[in-house]
């Protein structure tokens, strides 16, 4: 089975633990850092059906999404309490209502004309959910897209030879290799995880500021 039809299937049995309850505290506390006005368009990749769209649509952001999983994005709009307008897009499908624009595919197949003016890039739990290959591929699509558009980026660190399953540990150096050479990159915390991952792996939550 290829990732692609891994992560539907985990969508069908309800595998969704990366799913938040709460909005990211990483993001509250950051996301200023990328000093954007209130209409600026965010794009959040992999979004699943995060409640932190819900945090950007409030902070008055036009938020752009794409996601796989076509019951994913049913249930986001549910949970926005939004009826969306659908439609076909190449070889997507779009759901979209006011500022909220969702694309239901392989973000592969989204172009920069889909998009359109990308103002930041939101990644939390999209490229620590991908496997080594499909990293450096993604990380490339998605300056392509966005023209590389400033980034607030959430990594995991840990050992990755302890567990060999999402999210992947993206550490410094690899994040370094995808990004340097066209961002400024800070580091804006790296706090261990209290507890660790399931089973008491000890785990980091990172946080980076692409500009
Ligand atoms: C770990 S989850 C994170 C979801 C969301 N960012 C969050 O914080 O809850 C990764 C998501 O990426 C989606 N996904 C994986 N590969 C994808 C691809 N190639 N194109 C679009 N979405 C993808 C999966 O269906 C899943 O919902």
């Amino acid at each position: 089975m290829n990732e692609n039809s891994l992560w539907l299937k985990r969508w069908e049995n309800r595998e969704i633990g990366f799913n938040q309850a709460m909005v990211n505290s990483f993001m509250v506390k950051y996301f200023d850092s990328l000093n954007l006005s209130e209409e600026s368009s965010v794009l959040v990749p992999l979004c699943g059906k995060t409640i932190d769209i819900a945090w950007l649509l409030e902070k008055g952001h036009a938020v752009i999404g794409v996601e796989l999983s076509e019951q994913a994005v049913i249930e986001l709009f549910d949970e926005l309490g939004v009826v969306p307008a659908i439609s076909i897009v190449g070889e997507l499908t779009l759901y979209s209502a006011d500022s909220l624009q969702i694309y239901v595919g392989d973000i592969f197949k989204v172009t920069s004309e889909m998009l359109g003016k990308v103002d930041a890039i939101y990644d939390r739990a999209a490229l620590v959910a991908l496997t080594t290959g499909v990293r450096v591929a993604y990380t490339k699509h998605l300056r392509e897209l966005t023209d590389n558009a400033s980034q607030l980026l959430l990594c995991f660190e840990y050992d990755q030879s302890l567990m060999n399953r999402t999210p992947y540990s993206v550490e410094e150096r690899e994040v370094r290799k995808h990004y340097e050479e066209h961002y400024d990159l800070e580091l804006l915390t790296r706090e261990e995880i209290a507890g660790g991952f399931k089973g008491g792996l000890a785990a980091a939550d990172v946080v980076w500021l692409l500009k």
